[in-house]
């Protein structure tokens, strides 16, 4: 079954070029001294990303506060650019790892965000929610875990089998394993009985669909900055449609196109956003055990539940553009990694 699709993604081809913002100094008042800088961001996006994070108003804002970006030339040696004070990319790679790893040998100051090894963890969709299944939150007044699922590497003739073996209630969402930021890695499929499951090419994650009332948490990082937005998402599959469809569908494009919920007057049962302490504990766990800095969470509410959350994805430097007051969050956040370097350089 080849069905083309109409997937707009944010991650495509390596951007080369970007623009060059010089001058201007900011201060960072320092207990008893004040350190006068500025900071170069050196960026590796793709031209689209480019074009949704560095927006205008935000680079003027981080201007005003001594933040200039600088494009990195990927055709070029690394060392021969900057010196930078932070590497902002979304690159992983064996050869990228060793690129990052040499630049900060001759500058160990330097700040990556985020180690490509780390970045590198959420290309998998199994190593991706691997940290999330190895939680265990307790009194965040609330339970977060990941749907029931299953890899599947080769001849998907044994799925069916393997599938009712492992106890995995239909619907299942198969998922590409590999996220490469191509189309094809974010093309989903839904499959109401187990038998049409070998029409699809490993390797795939099979996921129980977990109905969440068509409402999804896009869950914001940035260090230790959280923001939350709903978006729609899939509605709830009943009972009876899944006893009258058979076969394998694609999944609409719903988790980046999706319409902001913000506004909508919905069941407050499905709207209410999740417990503060529960995502304050997942983000801190995450934030720690991925190793990374920037990245959104895309969780959902078991529907009829008050307190039972799944995360379903999990991405590298998302489209923050789409959280709110995005060019604040993002301009004290790379102020506070020099205030926090200031702090713990020994005072001569
Ligand atoms: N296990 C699931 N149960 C219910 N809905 C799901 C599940 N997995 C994915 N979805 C729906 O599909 C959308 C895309 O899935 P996701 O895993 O986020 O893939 P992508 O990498 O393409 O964003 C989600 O935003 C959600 O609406
Ligand atoms: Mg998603």
């Amino acid at each position: 079954m080849r069905l083309n699709g109409e997937i707009s993604r944010e991650e495509e081809e390596e951007e080369r070029k970007g623009e060059e913002v010089n001058s201007v100094r900011y201060s960072i008042g320092g207990s008893g001294f004040q350190h006068s800088q500025k900071m170069v961001v050196g960026y590796a996006l793709t031209s689209k990303k480019k074009k949704s994070f560095l927006q205008p108003k935000f680079i003027g804002l981080a201007r005003n506060k001594g933040i200039f970006f600088v494009a990195i030339d990927l055709n070029k040696s690394l060392s021969e650019q900057g010196p930078f004070d932070v590497i902002l990319h979304k690159l992983s790679g064996k050869e990228w790892c060793q690129v990052i790893e040499d630049y900060k040998q001759k500058h160990p100051d330097v700040t990556i965000l985020d180690p490509p090894d780390a970045i590198q963890l959420l290309n998998n969709r199994q190593s991706m929610l691997q940290d999330v299944a190895d939680l265990n939150l307790t009194d965040c007044h609330g339970k977060v875990g990941i749907p029931r699922q299953l890899i599947v590497t080769k001849d998907p003739s044994s799925v069916p089998y393997e599938v009712t073996k492992a106890g995995m209630k239909l619907p299942l969402v198969a998922k590409p394993l590999v996220v490469d930021g191509s189309a094809k890695s974010h093309e989903l499929f839904l499959a109401y009985d187990e038998n049409s499951l070998s029409e699809l090419e490993p390797p795939l994650v099979l996921q129980e669909f977990v109905n969440h009332g068509g409402l999804l948490f896009k869950i914001y990082i940035v260090g230790d900055t959280i923001k939350v937005v709903r978006r729609f998402s899939l509605p709830n599959i009943s009972k009876c449609e899944l006893s009258k469809v058979a076969g394998v569908f694609r999944f609409p494009r719903v988790s980046c196109a999706a319409a902001s919920a913000e506004d909508a007057d919905l069941d407050p049962r499905i709207s209410e956003y999740p417990p503060r302490p529960l995502l304050e504990s997942l983000a801190r766990e995450l934030r720690c055990r991925l190793g990374l800095r920037l990245f959104n969470i895309d969780m959902i509410r078991e529907h009829g539940t008050k307190d039972v959350f799944y995360v379903i994805d999990i991405n590298y430097f998302p489209g923050y553009a789409k959280m709110p007051d995005y060019e604040h969050v993002f301009t004290d956040f790379l102020l506070s990694l020099v205030q926090n370097k200031c702090k713990k350089k020994p005072t001569t």
